[in-house]
């Protein structure tokens, strides 16, 4: 085979040196990769390229056939895979293992006429075979450096399977539990949020993109795709520049600011305009004012969506709008790639619209060294070495018990005994090697996750009797399908009361299969699926001494549970090694540290609910009995569960609040925080502002500053924070960052509803 790639790298030679750009670093094969040295590879290679070519860079196509089987002869594979030979494919996904990636790599590099590397992307969202824990579970750990870890190993799992883009982190900030995506994010706080994304970029992408460990991440869903209309997943959004400005965006210019190589636009419409063909997002708001040089890939289809949404009347005017503004990659949808070409040769489209997208993107593939080494992330022996390997499986244990929230723990039940206890294990969710490892988990192998029952099992010293009581759901439990929720069979019941009869302790692992949350899977109901809350009355009815142990990838409304049942723990979906974090945390070998990155309703109808919220001008009872103020007359405003909250086997006192403005520009916090308890933990130590009148109203408490501090029993620290100025600000309703001076509140306590508070004047 003749190799077009060595041609490519010789010709391009030859076009620098006539450029009169003689340095002798610069040739494709250097690995001298300084960003002027690139920018400059970029426009020699971007001059060079046919107007086909350079649109073949925006297009990006799903894996499509059996890469190591014959070649498709016919229908769509066929037609992607005469593409890929002509250079008209830019990037594909779901294309893994070294196996497959080398063999599309090598079309791209040796076949076509200027040999440029594919750049192969794949949703490693919470690690790639080996799972950590989903994303909301992982930002219940508040650990920044544990979840920059858990990033850094699915980076080095991944790459070592052909990947070198990942489509992660998720940065939407979401309210509403009903949306099946909150599993994927960081929750309902920008605060949170933003400084998680800048940990998962930092993790993902490492020090140094080009290292075969690491892989260039992308910050989605640019933007607001988290505040559908009624948590339903796609639907209509539509807020107001202060939501847009103060809550939707902070995470992602975070992590545009920490480097995020690449953002994926979004499937929603903000405002009426969708966001693929948002020219206001992508272009006003990204790349000019926060002078992003990353590239913007689409969300899967969702240029032609636009279609739909009745943006667009074709794949034309698709092409047009989407290019305008500002989407540089079309994943999936054969607009551009069909189109584009045309327009620009009919005077449409201007043809610099189209070189500044190419550039934007082969600069993030020389960044990744793909220039330098095509198939440097197709090492077979560094695939078998890494895929599962010890440290892998470390890293997400360490964050599988970190991720663990405790929600109750009444009369101390736990942590459980560790001899001479029997112990009733129940429901079908404490058996399953399946489920925990959540949704978005495409490579990860079924029956891969170490189960409740093998993680208790570990501990020899009780005994365990196990019995499923229900099925959470039935049939094929996949991806892409709809599933069965068991409504109906009762039949385990009887086994399991029995077993819980006998029992001195009740573990029940209840909640949702990890497919039940996810894309696609919204919810109207956030109680516990099918026939599993009447499963826990009727253990009740024989054992009081239940730890309810739940697996669910969003808060659910469980007033029950927490009324009735003892000890309750929220453990998420765990990942791979579930069954061990649950256990350890059970048996009080791991302290629970997590706090909750959304809050829990008491009812649907209270979504959405969040802690920083406004206070209306009707914010409380004025007289008991009175009707007209703002809430409802069937349920109180309260949450279950706040933001923030999270208890743990010892306990921790705050005092001595202290707040001292030292100058203009910064404010200083400290406060004293006790382990007033038997056993050592770990507290993470919030603090809250309250801008108490300004030019837009402010939100009642306003997260600034956490941290997590580990105190041995009865050891105190003071905790100290700086509020800079910067912190105290907010943008306008023009979308003007402004600081207005004025009264704050200050609160500082382990979660939201934190009580202790002093004030300042910000002159
Ligand atoms: C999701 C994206 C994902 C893409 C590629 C879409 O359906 O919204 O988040 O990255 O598919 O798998």
């Amino acid at each position: 085979m003749r190799n077009y790639f060595y041609i490519t790298v010789l010709s391009f030679a030859v076009l620098l040196t006539s450029c009169g750009k003689t340095d002798e670093n610069m040739g494709i094969a250097n690995t001298e990769n300084s960003s002027n040295n690139i920018n400059r590879k970029v426009d020699s290679l971007l001059g060079i390229m046919t107007i086909e070519e350079k649109v073949g860079q925006m297009n990006q196509y799903n894996g499509f056939w059996n890469v190591t089987g014959p070649t498709p002869s016919e229908g769509g594979a066929a037609y992607k895979y005469d593409h890929l030979k002509k250079g008209y494919v830019g990037s594909m996904l779901n294309v893994r293992g070294v196996e497959e990636v080398r063999a599309v790599q090598k079309i791209a590099v040796e076949e076509t006429r200027l040999g440029i590397p594919l750049i192969i992307g794949f949703d490693v969202i919470h690690g790639y075979k080996t799972l950590s824990p989903i994303p909301l579970a992982e930002s219940a750990s508040w650990d920044l450096e544990a979840i920059k870890k858990s990033a850094a190993m699915a980076a080095k799992e991944s790459a070592a399977a052909g990947i070198n883009w990942t489509f992660a982190p998720m940065v939407d900030v979401s309210r509403d539990a009903r949306w099946g995506r909150v599993m994927e994010g960081a929750g309902e706080d920008p605060y949170l949020g933003a400084k998680i994304a800048v940990a998962r970029v930092n993790g993902f992408q490492g020090e140094d993109l080009a290292s075969p460990h690491t892989v260039a991440a992308c910050a989605k869903h640019f933007a607001g795709y988290g505040f559908a209309e009624s948590g339903r997943d796609y639907n209509t959004v539509d807020v107001g520049t202060s939501t847009l400005n103060n809550i939707i965006f902070p995470p992602f210019k975070a992590a545009a600011e920490a480097g995020v190589k690449t953002f994926m636009n979004a499937f929603n419409e903000l405002n009426g305009v969708p966001a693929t063909g948002n020219a206001y997002l992508q272009r006003n708001v990204l790349k000019d004012q926060w002078n992003y040089d990353g590239f913007v890939v689409s969300d899967w289809g969702s240029l032609n969506e636009m279609i739909a949404h009745g943006y667009a009347a074709n794949k034309k005017e698709v092409a047009e709008l989407a290019v305008k503004a500002g989407s540089d990659m079309d994943m999936e949808s054969y607009a551009y790639v069909e189109e584009l070409a045309n327009l620009v040769k009919e005077g449409k489209v201007d043809e610099a619209l189209i070189n500044d997208a190419v550039k934007r993107i082969l600069k993030v593939k020389y960044e990744l060294g793909l220039f330098d080494d095509p198939y440097k992330y197709c090492d077979e022996n560094r695939e078998k070495e890494v895929t599962g390997s010890q440290e892998i499986n470390e890293a997400v244990l360490d964050m599988a018990k970190k991720s663990i929230v405790l929600l109750k723990n009444e009369g101390h039940l736990l942590p459980l005994k560790k001899e001479g206890q029997k112990i009733a294990l129940i429901g079908a969710l404490a058996n399953d090697k399946t489920s925990p490892l959540g949704s978005w988990r495409i490579a990860a192998e079924d029956s891969t996750a170490v189960s409740v029952l093998e993680g208790l099992q570990s501990y020899k010293g009780n005994t365990i009797s196990f019995a499923k009581g229900a099925d959470v759901v039935t049939g094929k439990t996949e991806f892409a399908i709809e599933l069965n929720v068991n409504t109906t069979d009762k039949s385990g019941f009887n086994e399991a009361i029995a077993t819980a009869r006998k029992a001195d302790v009740v573990v029940m692992v209840l909640g949702e299969h990890g497919f039940q949350t996810g894309e696609g899977r919204s919810r109207t109901e956030l109680g516990l699926p099918g026939v599993q809350q009447d499963l826990l009355e009727a253990v009740y009815k024989v054992n009081k001494n239940i730890v309810l142990v739940l697996n669910n990838g969003r808060p659910l409304t469980i007033n029950w549970a927490d009324a009735h049942v003892p000890a309750i723990v929220e453990a998420w979906q765990l990942g791979t090694q579930s069954g061990h974090a649950i256990a350890q945390v059970l048996y009080g070998d791991y302290n629970p540290s997590g706090k909750l990155p959304m809050t829990f309703p008491k009812s649907v109808g209270q979504v959405p609910i969040y802690y920083n919220f406004k206070n209306t001008g009707r914010p409380v009872l004025p007289s008991a009995g009175e009707v007209f103020w703002s809430h409802y007359t069937d349920q109180s405003n309260d949450p279950l569960y706040p933001f923030g909250y999270g208890l743990s086997y010892t306990s921790f006192d705050y005092s001595n609040l202290q707040v001292t403005v030292v100058s203009e520009k910064e404010v200083e916090v400290s406060v004293d925080l006790k382990n007033t308890g038997k056993v050592t933990g770990k507290e993470v130590v919030q603090l809250y502002v309250r801008d108490l009148f300004a030019s837009v109203t402010r939100p009642v408490k306003e997260l600034k500053g956490f941290e997590l501090v580990e105190l041995a029993a009865d050891e105190s620290k003071t905790i100290h924070f700086v509020l800079k100025v910067n912190e105290l600000g907010f943008y306008d309703n023009a979308g003007k960052f402004i600081v207005e001076p004025g009264d704050f509140n200050v609160f500082v306590g382990g979660s939201s509803e934190a009580e202790l508070h002093a004030s300042f004047e910000l002159k």
